[in-house]
C-alpha cells in the first residue's frame, strides 16, 4: 500500500468544515493507504497560543480524530513534537528553499496581515516544516484542503531540489482533495466555514443539541445561504430528500423552516454516535495518551531511517 501523510493543527475546535473538507476523507483513505496522521503542534507555535491551551487542544484533537473514525489499528496517529526528525529535516530543507518562494505563499501573506504584531520567522518557514512532515515519511499522497495546494507544490519543489543536488531520494508528493472543497459559513454564506469568523459561523462537532439547533435556526437564508444549507444537507441526509428539496427550492416552494428542521435532524443524527465516542475517550484519557505514544514510537522508527539516510546523503554523517 502507498504511504499517505496528513497533519492538522491543534488550534481550536473541529467543525463540520474540517470534517467534510478533510477528516472524513482521512477516515475513508485508511482503506486504501498506509496512513500516517499527525497533530502538528509545532506548527501551532507560529501563532500566539497559551501553553496550557496548546496541550489541551492537542489531546482534544486526538480524541476528536479517534471519534471521527481514525483507527489506530490501521493508521499511525501521533503528535508531531513526539517525533525527533521533523525540525531536523526542516533545517536541511531551509537550506535548500529560496526565501522568495516562501514570501509568495498566500497563507504567509494572509497570516502576516492577520497577526501584524507577530510576523515571526516560523510563519515564513511554516511550509518548510510542512514539507519535512511529509517527506520524513517519504509519503507519496497527501490529503489536504484546497488552501494547502500551494504548500504541496512547494513540497515538490523542495523534494526536486534535494534530489537534484544530492541523489534521487524523495518522492514528489501528490495532493488528494476531498469532494467537499469549501463548506460555507452559516452566518456569512459567501465565506468559508471557519473558526475565525465567530461562533455563529460554524457547527463544532462538540456543540450540543441546543447550540446546533440555534445556530441552524439563525443561519442566513439569502439565495446563497439556502444553497449552502442544501449542500450541507446533501452530505448528511438522504439523496432522495435532498433532490426533493432542491426541486422544491427551484420551484420557489421550499420553506426555510422545513429545510432547517431537516438539516438539524440529520446533523444531530450524525453527531450522536460521534459525541458518544468523544465522551468515552474523555473518560479514558490515558488510553488516548497511549495511542499517541505508540503511534509516535512507530513513526519514530520510520523517521530514524529517513534521517540516517539523509544525513549520509548531505554529508552530516
Ligand atoms: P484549519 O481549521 O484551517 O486549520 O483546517 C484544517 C483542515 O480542514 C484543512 O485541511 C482545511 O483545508 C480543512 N478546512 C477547514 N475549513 C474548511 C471549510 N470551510 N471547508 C472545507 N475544508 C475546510
Ligand atoms: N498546513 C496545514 C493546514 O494548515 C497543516 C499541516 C502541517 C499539514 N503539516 C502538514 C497538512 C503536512 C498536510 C501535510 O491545514
Amino acid at each position: 500500500m502507498k504511504k499517505l501523510f496528513s497533519g492538522i493543527k491543534p488550534t481550536g475546535k473541529i467543525h463540520l468544515g474540517n470534517y467534510l473538507g478533510a477528516l472524513k476523507n482521512w477516515a475513508e483513505l485508511q482503506k486504501k493507504y498506509n496512513c500516517i496522521y499527525s497533530i502538528v503542534d509545532m506548527h501551532a507555535l507560529t501563532i500566539d497560543i497559551h501553553p496550557n491551551e496548546l496541550r489541551d487542544n492537542s489531546l482534544k484533537l486526538a480524541i476528536d480524530l479517534l471519534a471521527l473514525g481514525i483507527d489506530p489499528k490501521k493508521s499511525l496517529l501521533f503528535r508531531q513534537s513526539d517525533v525527533v526528525g521533523h525540525t531536523e529535516l526542516a533545517w536541511i530543507f531551509n537550506c535548500l528553499t529560496p526565501v522568495a518562494e516562501l514570501e509568495r505563499m498566500t497563507q504567509f501573506k494572509d497570516e502576516s496581515k492577520r497577526s501584524a504584531g507577530n510576523v515571526n520567522a516560523g510563519l515564513l518557514t511554516y511550509p518548510v516544516l510542512q514539507a519535512a512532515d511529509i517527506l520524513l515519511y517519504r509519503a507519496e499522497t497527501v490529503p489536504v484542503g484546497e488552501d494547502q495546494l500551494q504548500h504541496l507544490e512547494l513540497t515538490r519543489i523542495i523534494a526536486r531540489k534535494f534530489n537534484n543536488r544530492y541523489q534521487r531520494y524523495f518522492p514528489e508528493s501528490k495532493p488528494i482533495i476531498s469532494p467537499a472543497r469549501r463548506v460555507m459559513s452559516l452566518k456569512y454564506p459567501d465565506k468559508k466555514m471557519s473558526k475565525s469568523h465567530g461562533e455563529a459561523s460554524y457547527i463544532a462537532i462538540r456543540d450540543d443539541e441546543k447550540t446546533i439547533t440555534k445556530k441552524i435556526q439563525k443561519a442566513v437564508t439569502n439565495e446563497r445561504g439556502i444553497l449552502n444549507l442544501l449542500e450541507l444537507y446533501s452530505y448528511f441526509g438522504t439523496q432522495n430528500k435532498y433532490k426533493e428539496m432542491m426541486e422544491s427550492h427551484k420551484a420557489g416552494k421550499l420553506m426555510n423552516l422545513q429545510l432547517k428542521e431537516e438539516l438539524i435532524k440529520v446533523i444531530l443524527e450524525f453527531l450522536k454516535p460521534v459525541q458518544e465516542k468523544i465522551a468515552y475517550y474523555e473518560d479514558n484519557k490515558p488510553k488516548v495518551e497511549k495511542i499517541l505514544r505508540d503511534g509516535g514510537k512507530k513513526a519514530q522508527r520510520q523517521a530514524d531511517q529517513t534521517m540516517s539516510q539523509v544525513k549520509q546523503l548531505v554529508g552530516l554523517k
